[in-house]
C-alpha cells in the first residue's frame, strides 16, 4: 500500500483575491504534492477559503451584498485562479461548507463536555483585520494594531473561553520532545521561547456581536471565534467526527501545514492545544515560510497587476513563475518578488541553461543520426560514466532537500546537472566528432545527452510539468504516460531508438536587462552618477583587477577586534587579505564562500600581515554584505569579474 501524505494551505480570507503572497503558499505545495505524488506517495492536497468572522462580515456590508452570496463570488475567484495557475489540489474546503460548519459544533461541543470550555465575559482591544484581540502594552502609539498598523476598536463582550492556559506545560513537553514539530528552527525557537517565557491566556472563542459564522451549540446567541473554526478545517476536510471518517483515519496527522510566518501563534501553539484537548494527535510539522514583497513593496491592492499572479504567468509562462519562486525565493525566509529577477532566472537558467540544451541536443540527433536516438557502447569515456553517475544521483540529492523543504537547493541541484551536461557538450565537442567521423564515440556522446536530459525533465516535472512534457515529447517519448511511471520509472539507458524531433523554443529569451540602458543618452547617465564622483573613462575602469576568490581560512588576528585574516584561493595561487568584516561575519560562516577581490591593489601592510587585495562588499550604518557569488562553483574560481 501506498505510504500517505497530507499537505495543507492555510485557508485564505474571502475579502479579497488571491494576490501573489496566496499564490506562493498554493504553488509550493502544490509542486510538493506533485513531488510526493512522483515519489510514489497517496497524497491528499487541501486548500480552500476562510469565510467568517468579523471581517468578511464588514467587507460584505461595506459593499451593499449579502453576506452568503458575496462569499461565494469570492471563493469561486479562487477555485478559478487556482485553476488557471493549475494547482491540483484533491479538495477545496470552504468554512460556509455545511459539513464543516456540523463537524466544527461537535469538536466545540466535545471541549465544552470535557470541561475545556466555559463561560466568562472578555474586554479589550480587537483588530478586525487580524481577528484578534491584543493587550494595552501590545498596541502602537495612537491605538494601532501592532501587526497590521491598523486601529483596533474596544470590544466588551459575554464569551466563552477555551482553555488554552491548561495545555501550556504540555505544549513545552511536546517542543521539547518533537524538535522537528515547528520549521524553520528560528520559528520553532520565538514559539517556544513564548511558551516558555509568557503565561497562556485563555482565549476567547465565541462572538455575539455579529452574526456571521457557525453557531455555537447550546447558545445560539453566540457564533464560533472564526479562528476557532478555521483551525479546524484541517481535520473536518478530512471526515473527522462523521460517520464517514475514513480518510482523517488515512492521512492523518498531517505531514505538513504550509503557513506564512504572521499566523504561526496560531498553527504552533493554539492549534496543537485544541487537538490535545480532545485528544487528537498533532500534525507533524507546522512549516511558516517568509513573508514576500514585490518588487521592495509590501503587497497592497494598487499595485494591480504586479501582484497578479495569473498576468505574471501569462507574461513569462506559469512554469517560470513557479520556478522563480521556489528557486530565486528561498523558503522559509522573507524574500522579494522582483520582476528583474523573475526576468534574469528566465533569460539565465530557463532560455539559456535549459533551453539550449533542450534545442542543441535535439539538433545534433536530427542532423547526426537522423532524429534517431543511436545505440550506445563499450568503451565508455571517464566523462560519459560521470554524467551518468550524476544522473543515477540526482533523485536521491533532490530528494534530501525536499525532505528539508528546501526548494532552492533542490531547483540547483537540478540546474547543477543541467550545467554540467551542457558542458559536457562542451568537452565531446560532437560536430569534431561527426567531421573526424568517430562514429562509436558520437553515438556515445548523443545517447548520454538525450538520457541526462530525460533525467533533468522528470525531476523538474513537479516544479514545470508543461515544460517536461515539452521535453519528453520532443525526445520521442508518450510523456504523459512516461511521467506517470514517477521517478521509480526512471532507469537509464531506455532512450535508444527513440525518434526525437524539433519543437518550439521552450524559453523565447526576455529583452536584457541591459539593453534598455543603452536608450539612455549619455548626458542623462551623467546625471545619474553619485554626488562628487566624476566619471570615468572605460579604460580606467579596465585598469582594475577583480577577480573571484574562494575563502578557504579565517582567523583572528591578536590585537584586532575588527579584523579578519583570511586566506582566498584564486584556483593558480593563495592570497591573504586582512579583512575588517569581523562584526559581521562568523569564520565559519566565511569558509566558503565565493567573494570578488580588487586583485592588483598595492598590498599594505595591517596588524603586521601583508593584505594582498581587498574583498567587496556592500556596507550602509545598518549592516554589511560580502559580494559574492550568485553561482558558488568551482568552474569560477579566480574568474575575473567585468
Ligand atoms: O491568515 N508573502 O488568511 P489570509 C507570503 N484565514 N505569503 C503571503 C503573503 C505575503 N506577502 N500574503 C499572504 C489567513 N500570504 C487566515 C488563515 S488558516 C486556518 C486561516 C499567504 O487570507 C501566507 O500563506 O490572510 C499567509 O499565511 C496567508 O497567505 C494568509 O492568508
Amino acid at each position: 500500500m501506498k505510504k500517505s501524505y497530507y499537505i495543507t494551505t492555510p485557508l485564505y480570507y474571502v475579502n479579497s483575491k488571491p494576490h501573489v503572497g496566496s499564490a506562493y503558499t498554493t504553488i509550493v505545495a502544490d509542486c510538493l504534492a506533485r513531488y510526493k505524488r512522483m515519489a510514489g506517495y497517496d497524497v491528499f492536497y487541501l486548500t480552500g477559503t476562510d469565510e467568517h468572522g468579523l471581517k468578511i462580515y464588514q467587507a460584505a456590508r461595506e459593499k451593499g451584498r449579502d453576506v452568503k452570496e458575496f462569499v461565494d463570488e469570492v471563493a469561486q475567484q479562487f477555485v478559478d485562479i487556482w485553476k488557471k495557475l493549475d494547482i491540483r489540489y484533491d479538495y477545496f474546503i470552504r468554512t460556509t461548507d455545511a459539513d464543516h460548519e456540523r463537524s466544527v459544533q461537535a469538536f466545540f461541543q466535545r471541549l465544552m463536555d470535557k470541561g475545556d470550555i466555559y463561560k466568562g465575559h472578555y474586554e479589550g482591544w480587537y483588530c478586525v483585520h487580524d481577528e484578534r484581540y491584543f493587550t494595552k502594552k501590545e498596541l502602537l502609539e495612537g491605538k494601532l494594531c501592532p501587526e497590521c498598523k491598523r486601529s483596533v476598536q474596544w470590544i466588551r463582550e459575554e464569551n466563552y473561553f477555551f482553555k488554552l492556559s491548561k495545555y501550556q506545560k504540555e505544549l513545552v513537553r511536546y517542543y521539547e520532545e518533537n524538535p522537528g514539530f515547528v520549521a524553520p528552527d528560528f520559528r520553532r525557537n520565538e514559539m517556544l521561547q513564548r511558551l516558555k517565557s509568557e503565561p497562556l491566556e485563555d482565549l476567547s472563542v465565541s462572538r455575539s456581536s455579529f452574526p456571521w459564522g457557525v453557531t455555537m451549540p447550546g447558545d445560539d446567541k453566540h457564533v464560533i471565534y472564526v479562528w476557532f473554526d478555521a483551525l479546524l478545517n484541517y481535520i473536518t476536510a478530512l471526515g473527522y467526527g462523521k460517520e464517514d471518517d475514513r480518510a482523517f483515519h488515512k492521512y492523518w496527522p498531517a505531514n505538513v501545514h504550509f503557513i506564512g510566518k504572521e499566523i504561526n501563534w496560531f498553527h504552533s501553539v493554539i492549534w496543537p492545544a485544541m487537538l490535545l484537548a480532545a485528544d487528537v494527535p498533532l500534525p507533524k510539522k507546522v512549516f511558516a515560510h517568509g513573508w514576500l514583497t514585490v518588487d521592495g513593496e509590501k503587497i497592497s491592492k494598487s499595485m494591480g497587476n504586479a501582484i497578479d499572479p495569473v498576468a505574471i504567468a501569462e507574461e513569462y509562462s506559469l512554469d517560470a513563475l513557479k520556478y522563480y519562486m521556489l528557486r530565486d525565493i528561498k523558503f522559509g525566509r522573507d524574500g522579494d518578488f522582483s520582476s528583474e529577477n523573475l526576468k534574469k532566472r528566465f533569460n539565465y537558467d530557463l532560455a539559456n541553461d535549459l533551453g539550449n540544451l533542450v534545442s542543441r541536443t535535439v539538433q545534433m540527433i536530427l542532423q547526426y543520426r537522423n532524429g534517431a536516438v543511436p545505440q550506445p557502447s563499450v568503451p565508455y569515456t571517464e566523462e560519459d560514466k560521470a554524467l551518468q553517475a550524476m544522473a543515477g544521483n540526482l533523485f536521491e540529492t533532490v530528494n534530501t532537500f525536499i525532505e528539508e523543504f528546501d526548494f532552492t537547493e533542490a531547483l540547483e541541484s537540478v540546474w547543477k546537472f543541467i550545467r554540467r551536461t551542457n558542458k559536457y557538450i562542451d568537452e565531446t565537442e560532437p560536430w569534431k566528432l561527426a567531421k573526424a567521423g568517430d562514429k562509436q564515440r558520437l553515438d556515445n556522446v548523443l545517447f548520454h545527452l538525450a538520457e541526462s536530459l530525460r533525467f533533468a525533465a522528470f525531476l523538474i516535472a513537479p516544479f514545470m510539468e508543461e515544460t517536461a512534457l515539452k521535453i519528453l515529447g520532443q525526445l520521442g517519448w508518450d510523456s504523459r504516460t512516461e511521467l506517470q511511471k514517477g521517478f521509480d520509472g526512471l532507469k537509464w539507458g531506455e532512450a535508444k531508438g527513440n525518434k526525437v524531433s524539433k519543437g518550439e523554443i521552450l524559453f523565447p529569451r526576455k529583452e536584457s536587462e541591459g539593453k534598455k540602458d543603452k536608450a539612455v543618452p549619455r548626458a542623462n547617465k551623467e546625471k545619474q552618477m553619485p554626488e562628487g564622483l566624476a566619471s570615468i573613462a572605460y579604460d580606467d575602469f579596465a585598469k582594475v583587477s577583480l577577480r573571484i576568490g574562494r575563502i578557504t581560512e579565517a582567523d583572528e588576528i591578536k590585537g584586532a577586534d575588527k579584523l579578519y585574516a583570511l586566506k582566498v584561493s584564486l584556483g593558480e595561487e593563495t592570497r591573504t587579505i586582512a579583512a575588517g568584516i569581523k562584526a559581521w561575519y562568523t569564520k565559519e560562516e566565511l569558509v566558503g564562500k565565493y567573494v570578488v577581490i580588487v586583485a592588483n591593489l598595492e598590498p599594505r601592510k595591517l596588524r603586521g600581515i601583508e593584505s594582498q587585495g581587498m574583498l567587496l562588499a556592500a556596507s550602509t550604518e545598518k549592516g554589511l554584505s560580502l559580494v559574492t557569488l550568485d553561482r558558488p562553483e568551482e568552474i569560477f574560481k579566480g574568474a575575473v569579474v567585468r
